[in-house]
Protein backbone atom coordinates (compact mmCIF):
# COMPACT_ATOMS: atom_id res chain seq x y z
CA UNK A 1 0.00 0.00 0.00
CA UNK A 2 0.89 3.42 -0.46
CA UNK A 3 2.91 5.71 2.34
CA UNK A 4 5.73 3.76 3.00
CA UNK A 5 9.11 4.62 1.81
CA UNK A 6 9.43 1.37 -0.09
CA UNK A 7 6.70 1.87 -2.24
CA UNK A 8 8.27 3.67 -4.97
CA UNK A 9 4.75 3.88 -6.58
CA UNK A 10 6.17 7.06 -8.03
CA UNK A 11 9.13 6.63 -10.06
CA UNK A 12 9.29 7.94 -13.28
CA UNK A 13 7.39 10.89 -11.94
CA UNK A 14 8.85 14.39 -11.93
CA UNK A 15 6.77 16.52 -9.69
CA UNK A 16 7.43 20.33 -8.74
CA UNK A 17 6.35 21.64 -5.50
CA UNK A 18 6.28 25.12 -3.78
CA UNK A 19 6.42 25.49 -0.11
CA UNK A 20 6.64 27.95 2.27
CA UNK A 21 5.08 31.68 2.45
CA UNK A 22 6.13 34.80 -0.19
CA UNK A 23 7.41 38.11 1.27
CA UNK A 24 6.74 41.42 -0.15
CA UNK A 25 9.12 44.45 0.25
CA UNK A 26 8.31 47.26 1.81
CA UNK A 27 11.82 48.81 1.95
CA UNK A 28 15.58 47.47 2.34
CA UNK A 29 14.90 46.34 5.55
CA UNK A 30 11.09 45.54 5.61
CA UNK A 31 8.37 42.78 4.23
CA UNK A 32 5.21 41.94 4.26
CA UNK A 33 4.89 38.14 4.82
CA UNK A 34 2.53 35.17 6.64
CA UNK A 35 2.95 32.48 9.11
CA UNK A 36 3.40 29.65 6.63
CA UNK A 37 6.08 27.23 8.00
CA UNK A 38 7.07 25.46 4.66
CA UNK A 39 6.42 22.55 6.97
CA UNK A 40 3.63 20.30 4.84
CA UNK A 41 5.13 21.69 1.61
CA UNK A 42 8.50 20.17 2.42
CA UNK A 43 6.35 16.94 3.34
CA UNK A 44 5.65 16.50 0.44
CA UNK A 45 8.51 17.20 -1.24
CA UNK A 46 9.96 14.14 1.14
CA UNK A 47 7.40 11.98 0.50
CA UNK A 48 7.54 12.32 -2.78
CA UNK A 49 11.28 11.47 -3.14
CA UNK A 50 10.97 9.01 -0.83
CA UNK A 51 8.67 7.25 -3.06
CA UNK A 52 11.13 7.47 -6.52
CA UNK A 53 9.76 11.07 -7.66
CA UNK A 54 12.46 13.53 -9.24
CA UNK A 55 11.28 16.43 -7.39
CA UNK A 56 12.18 19.88 -7.67
CA UNK A 57 11.11 22.15 -4.60
CA UNK A 58 10.70 26.06 -4.85
CA UNK A 59 11.22 26.80 -1.58
CA UNK A 60 10.02 30.67 0.21
CA UNK A 61 11.34 31.13 3.15
CA UNK A 62 11.21 27.47 4.72
CA UNK A 63 11.11 27.27 8.96
CA UNK A 64 12.11 23.35 8.19
CA UNK A 65 14.86 22.29 6.41
CA UNK A 66 14.48 21.70 3.06
CA UNK A 67 14.85 17.57 2.40
CA UNK A 68 17.86 15.96 1.25
CA UNK A 69 17.39 14.11 -2.87
CA UNK A 70 15.26 17.09 -3.88
CA UNK A 71 16.26 20.31 -6.04
CA UNK A 72 16.08 23.43 -4.51
CA UNK A 73 15.12 26.67 -6.06
CA UNK A 74 14.67 29.43 -2.90
CA UNK A 75 12.68 32.43 -4.12
CA UNK A 76 11.38 35.23 -1.69
CA UNK A 77 8.82 37.28 -3.64
CA UNK A 78 5.53 36.13 -4.95
CA UNK A 79 7.26 37.55 -8.70
CA UNK A 80 10.41 34.92 -7.91
CA UNK A 81 8.08 32.23 -6.78
CA UNK A 82 5.64 32.23 -10.17
CA UNK A 83 8.99 32.21 -12.04
CA UNK A 84 10.48 29.66 -10.78
CA UNK A 85 7.08 27.14 -10.86
CA UNK A 86 6.87 28.11 -14.35
CA UNK A 87 10.39 27.13 -15.32
CA UNK A 88 9.47 24.36 -13.00
CA UNK A 89 6.60 23.20 -14.77
CA UNK A 90 7.86 23.27 -17.84
CA UNK A 91 9.48 19.20 -17.76
CA UNK A 92 7.06 18.31 -14.55
CA UNK A 93 3.99 15.88 -15.15
CA UNK A 94 2.50 17.15 -11.32
CA UNK A 95 2.40 20.43 -10.08
CA UNK A 96 1.77 21.41 -6.80
CA UNK A 97 0.74 24.77 -4.78
CA UNK A 98 1.50 24.64 -1.21
CA UNK A 99 2.90 27.49 -0.59
CA UNK A 100 1.21 30.56 1.22
CA UNK A 101 1.45 33.05 -1.79
CA UNK A 102 1.08 36.81 -0.42
CA UNK A 103 -2.22 38.57 -2.15
CA UNK A 104 -0.79 41.39 -2.08
CA UNK A 105 2.50 43.29 -2.61
CA UNK A 106 2.82 46.90 -1.10
CA UNK A 107 2.50 49.26 -4.99
CA UNK A 108 5.47 50.98 -4.31
CA UNK A 109 8.77 49.42 -2.90
CA UNK A 110 11.22 52.25 -1.12
CA UNK A 111 14.81 52.87 -2.11
CA UNK A 112 15.47 53.68 1.54
CA UNK A 113 14.58 52.87 5.09
CA UNK A 114 10.90 54.45 5.46
CA UNK A 115 11.57 56.96 8.52
CA UNK A 116 9.03 57.73 11.38
CA UNK A 117 9.78 61.42 11.40
CA UNK A 118 8.52 61.27 7.27
CA UNK A 119 5.64 59.12 7.92
CA UNK A 120 4.30 60.73 10.95
CA UNK A 121 1.96 58.95 14.14
CA UNK A 122 0.08 56.73 11.15
CA UNK A 123 1.26 55.50 8.07
CA UNK A 124 -1.48 53.90 4.73
CA UNK A 125 0.37 51.26 3.07
CA UNK A 126 -1.02 51.04 -0.44
CA UNK A 127 -0.53 47.59 -1.65
CA UNK A 128 -1.60 45.91 -5.25
CA UNK A 129 -2.88 42.53 -6.28
CA UNK A 130 -0.34 39.53 -7.04
CA UNK A 131 -1.29 37.44 -10.37
CA UNK A 132 -2.57 33.98 -9.14
CA UNK A 133 0.17 31.62 -9.97
CA UNK A 134 -1.57 28.45 -9.64
CA UNK A 135 -4.79 29.45 -11.84
CA UNK A 136 -2.18 30.62 -14.35
CA UNK A 137 -0.45 26.76 -13.99
CA UNK A 138 -3.72 24.94 -14.32
CA UNK A 139 -4.56 27.40 -17.84
CA UNK A 140 -1.19 26.96 -19.47
CA UNK A 141 -1.10 23.03 -18.42
CA UNK A 142 0.08 20.48 -20.65
CA UNK A 143 -2.45 17.47 -21.52
CA UNK A 144 -1.61 15.07 -19.01
CA UNK A 145 -0.18 17.18 -16.84
CA UNK A 146 -1.87 17.63 -13.20
CA UNK A 147 -2.18 20.75 -11.13
CA UNK A 148 -2.62 20.56 -7.33
CA UNK A 149 -3.79 23.40 -5.58
CA UNK A 150 -4.25 24.08 -1.47
CA UNK A 151 -7.30 25.87 0.03
CA UNK A 152 -6.07 27.68 3.30
CA UNK A 153 -9.41 28.21 5.03
CA UNK A 154 -10.03 29.70 8.66
CA UNK A 155 -14.18 28.53 8.03
CA UNK A 156 -14.72 25.87 10.73
CA UNK A 157 -18.05 23.76 9.87
CA UNK A 158 -18.06 21.24 7.60
CA UNK A 159 -20.29 21.82 4.90
CA UNK A 160 -19.16 25.60 4.80
CA UNK A 161 -15.81 24.60 4.31
CA UNK A 162 -16.14 22.46 1.25
CA UNK A 163 -18.82 24.87 0.10
CA UNK A 164 -15.45 27.49 0.02
CA UNK A 165 -13.07 24.72 -1.37
CA UNK A 166 -15.97 24.14 -4.23
CA UNK A 167 -15.61 27.86 -5.22
CA UNK A 168 -12.03 28.01 -4.96
CA UNK A 169 -11.47 24.94 -7.46
CA UNK A 170 -13.75 26.63 -9.87
CA UNK A 171 -11.85 29.69 -9.64
CA UNK A 172 -8.56 28.12 -10.27
CA UNK A 173 -9.37 25.59 -12.96
CA UNK A 174 -6.54 23.24 -10.91
CA UNK A 175 -7.11 19.04 -11.13
CA UNK A 176 -6.93 18.78 -7.21
CA UNK A 177 -7.39 21.45 -4.13
CA UNK A 178 -6.44 20.56 -0.73
CA UNK A 179 -8.99 22.26 1.45
CA UNK A 180 -6.38 22.83 4.48
CA UNK A 181 -7.94 24.44 7.76
CA UNK A 182 -5.75 26.93 9.20
CA UNK A 183 -5.74 29.02 12.16
CA UNK A 184 -4.41 30.80 14.93
CA UNK A 185 -3.46 27.10 16.45
CA UNK A 186 -4.07 25.03 13.29
CA UNK A 187 -1.82 25.06 9.83
CA UNK A 188 0.43 26.63 9.39
CA UNK A 189 3.26 25.91 12.34
CA UNK A 190 1.57 23.37 13.43
CA UNK A 191 2.90 19.54 13.41
CA UNK A 192 -0.11 17.99 12.52
CA UNK A 193 -2.71 18.86 10.06
CA UNK A 194 -6.34 18.25 8.28
CA UNK A 195 -7.07 18.21 4.99
CA UNK A 196 -9.42 17.35 2.36
CA UNK A 197 -8.72 16.47 -1.11
CA UNK A 198 -11.72 17.45 -4.10
CA UNK A 199 -11.24 16.16 -7.37
CA UNK A 200 -12.05 18.94 -10.27
CA UNK A 201 -15.39 18.26 -10.01
CA UNK A 202 -15.80 19.09 -6.90
CA UNK A 203 -16.04 15.32 -5.21
CA UNK A 204 -14.39 14.12 -1.97
CA UNK A 205 -11.40 11.51 -3.45
CA UNK A 206 -9.16 11.73 -0.21
CA UNK A 207 -9.09 13.28 3.51
CA UNK A 208 -6.65 12.59 6.20
CA UNK A 209 -5.60 13.88 9.38
CA UNK A 210 -2.65 13.81 11.70
CA UNK A 211 1.45 14.23 10.87
CA UNK A 212 2.14 16.43 8.12
CA UNK A 213 4.32 13.82 6.58
CA UNK A 214 1.18 11.50 6.91
CA UNK A 215 -1.02 14.11 5.04
CA UNK A 216 1.49 14.50 2.60
CA UNK A 217 1.17 10.31 2.00
CA UNK A 218 -2.29 10.52 1.73
CA UNK A 219 -2.12 13.31 -0.88
CA UNK A 220 0.37 11.87 -2.95
CA UNK A 221 -2.24 8.59 -3.04
CA UNK A 222 -4.36 10.70 -5.27
CA UNK A 223 -1.57 12.31 -7.01
CA UNK A 224 -0.10 8.85 -7.89
CA UNK A 225 -3.37 6.81 -9.35
CA UNK A 226 -6.25 9.17 -10.47
CA UNK A 227 -9.19 8.40 -11.57
CA UNK A 228 -9.57 7.63 -15.10
CA UNK A 229 -11.23 10.99 -16.52
CA UNK A 230 -14.91 10.58 -18.05
CA UNK A 231 -15.38 7.68 -15.43
CA UNK A 232 -17.23 9.09 -12.79
N1 LIG B 1 -2.11 31.02 -4.87
C1 LIG B 1 -1.37 31.38 -5.97
N2 LIG B 1 -1.18 32.71 -6.25
C2 LIG B 1 -1.71 33.65 -5.47
C3 LIG B 1 -2.48 33.28 -4.33
C4 LIG B 1 -2.67 31.95 -4.06
O1 LIG B 1 -0.90 30.50 -6.69
N3 LIG B 1 -1.51 34.92 -5.76
C5 LIG B 1 -2.33 29.56 -4.64
C6 LIG B 1 -1.85 29.01 -3.31
O2 LIG B 1 -0.53 28.53 -3.42
C7 LIG B 1 -2.83 27.88 -3.08
C8 LIG B 1 -4.10 28.37 -3.74
O3 LIG B 1 -3.71 29.37 -4.67
O4 LIG B 1 -2.43 26.70 -3.73
C9 LIG B 1 -5.13 28.92 -2.81
O5 LIG B 1 -4.57 29.92 -1.98
P1 LIG B 1 -5.54 30.66 -0.98
O6 LIG B 1 -4.79 31.74 -0.28
O7 LIG B 1 -6.27 29.63 -0.16
O8 LIG B 1 -6.64 31.26 -1.99
P2 LIG B 1 -6.76 32.62 -2.74
O9 LIG B 1 -7.10 32.31 -4.15
O10 LIG B 1 -5.58 33.49 -2.53
O11 LIG B 1 -8.06 33.28 -2.07
P3 LIG B 1 -8.23 33.92 -0.59
O12 LIG B 1 -6.87 34.05 0.05
O13 LIG B 1 -8.88 35.25 -0.87
O14 LIG B 1 -9.12 32.94 0.15
CA1 LIG C 1 -4.65 33.96 -0.49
Amino acid sequence: SAGTSSNQDLAGRRIAISAGGTREPLDPVRFLGNRSSGRQGVALAAAAAARGAQVTLVAAHLEVPAPSGVTVRPVSTTAELQEAMQAAAKDADTVIMAAAVADYRPATVEPGKIKKDQAGDRLALELVRNPDILAGLAAARTPGQLVVGFAAETETDRGALLELGRTKLARKGCDYLVVNRVGWHEGFAADDNAVIVLDAAGAIVGEATGGKVSVAHAILDVVSNPPATGTS
